[in-house]
């Protein structure tokens, strides 16, 4: 009886034991954080990979729409039972509203529920200076952007240097942009330009630093008659080496074409009286005789007779 006492005590507290080591192993929290840069919203914690032999995350959130129904959470649906310790919320925040953000960890056969300390809002988000690189060729400026993003409009500033008053601002709707100086009037010298993120929703701002290009008056401008020249020359020369060619060519193709079906000899020589073929054998005629009340015979009438005048062809 002692025995089977000392044996269940040594069961339990060795079972206590375990429970509370792997208990101890579980931290308290997963050290949740979101980033959140130019809209772009990435929830990260901290692995449980060392503490648990399998583990998985599922993150949900509430926000101010969630909260009015019955509270309840929304699980991401990119983010449910996933072994890595991101979460991409860009779509999911799609509100200016506060949002509470949570990681629940299945760590065998425990969970552990992490909430980001302090309520997100995606006006929070840094923004970024626009990314832009500037190349300058044959007077045109050329400008290219790095991604553009939901929300944040691109304004970038040009101008030459020293008259900054009079910059052109354009909106940014393509990352790959051109500004021809010559077009815009304003020739060679030195441009800059700056570029400027704007946030709608938060009315936040971030520009690059000024940078300018040199665009240098075209030196190449006796080219242009040379190359008219050259073109107009080119052209006479095509056209009359096709003037050349084209009789000689139709002659050709006209033998080539006509040889395999003469034409019929009336058709060649059309000085020869036209051939009539006379219908006379081949009509079939038949004599009526139409008899009056008097019985004369001087009433026949031949039908062959109106039939013929029709037929015959004239001159
Ligand atoms: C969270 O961060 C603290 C301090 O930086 C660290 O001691 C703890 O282990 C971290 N939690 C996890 C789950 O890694
Ligand atoms: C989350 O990501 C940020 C930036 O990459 C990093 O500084 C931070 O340590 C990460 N947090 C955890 C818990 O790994
Ligand atoms: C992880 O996700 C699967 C799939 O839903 C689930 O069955 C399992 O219990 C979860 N927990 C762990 C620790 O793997
Ligand atoms: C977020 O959590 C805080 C405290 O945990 C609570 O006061 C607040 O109402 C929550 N907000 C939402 C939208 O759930
Ligand atoms: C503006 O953008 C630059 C470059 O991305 C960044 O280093 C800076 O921190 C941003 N400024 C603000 C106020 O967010
Ligand atoms: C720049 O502004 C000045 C004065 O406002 C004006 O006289 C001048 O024509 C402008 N230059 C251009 C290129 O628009």
């Amino acid at each position: 009886m002692l025995w089977t006492r000392s044996l269940f005590e040594t069961v339990t507290s060795a079972f206590l034991i375990a429970t509370l080591s792997r208990a101890a192993l579980l931290p308290v929290s997963l050290n949740v954080s979101i980033q959140s840069e130019n809209m772009r919203h990435i929830l990260n914690w901290s692995s449980l990979q060392d503490a648990c032999c399998s583990v998985n995350y599922t993150v949900r959130y509430q926000g101010e729409f969630e909260y009015m129904q019955n509270a309840r959470w929304q699980d991401e649906p990119l983010c449910v039972n996933i072994v890595k310790t991101e979460c991409d919320l860009t779509v999911a925040l799609s509100s200016d509203s506060d949002y509470n953000i949570s990681v629940l960890a299945r760590c065998d056969d425990s969970t552990l529920w992490t909430q980001l300390p302090k309520s997100f809002n995606r006006r929070d988000t840094v923004l970024r200076a626009p990314k832009m690189d500037v190349h300058q060729k044959d007077g045109q400026i050329e400008v290219l952007f790095g991604e553009l993003q939901n929300h944040i409009k691109i304004n970038l500033k040009i101008w030459k240097e020293g008259d900054e008053q009079n910059a052109s601002i354009k909106e940014i709707t393509d990352q790959r942009f051109y500004y021809d100086v010559w077009q815009e009037g304003g020739g060679g010298g030195k441009y800059c330009l700056k570029a400027e993120a704007v946030l709608d929703l938060s009315n936040k701002r971030n520009s690059t630093e000024i940078g300018c290009v040199q665009i240098e008056e075209p030196e190449t401008s006796w080219l242009i008659p040379v190359t008219a020249g050259v073109a107009v020359t080119l052209s006479l020369a095509l056209a009359l080496i096709l003037g050349l060619m084209t009789p000689r060519c139709s002659f050709w193709l006209r033998t080539f074409m006509l040889r395999k079906e003469p034409l019929p000899e009336v058709l060649i020589d059309w000085r020869k009286p036209p051939i009539f073929i006379s219908m006379e054998a081949e009509e079939l005629t038949q004599t009526v005789l139409l008899l009056g009340p008097s019985q004369e015979p001087e009433s026949i009438l031949e039908v062959k007779e109106t039939s013929d005048e029709e037929m015959s062809p004239r001159g």
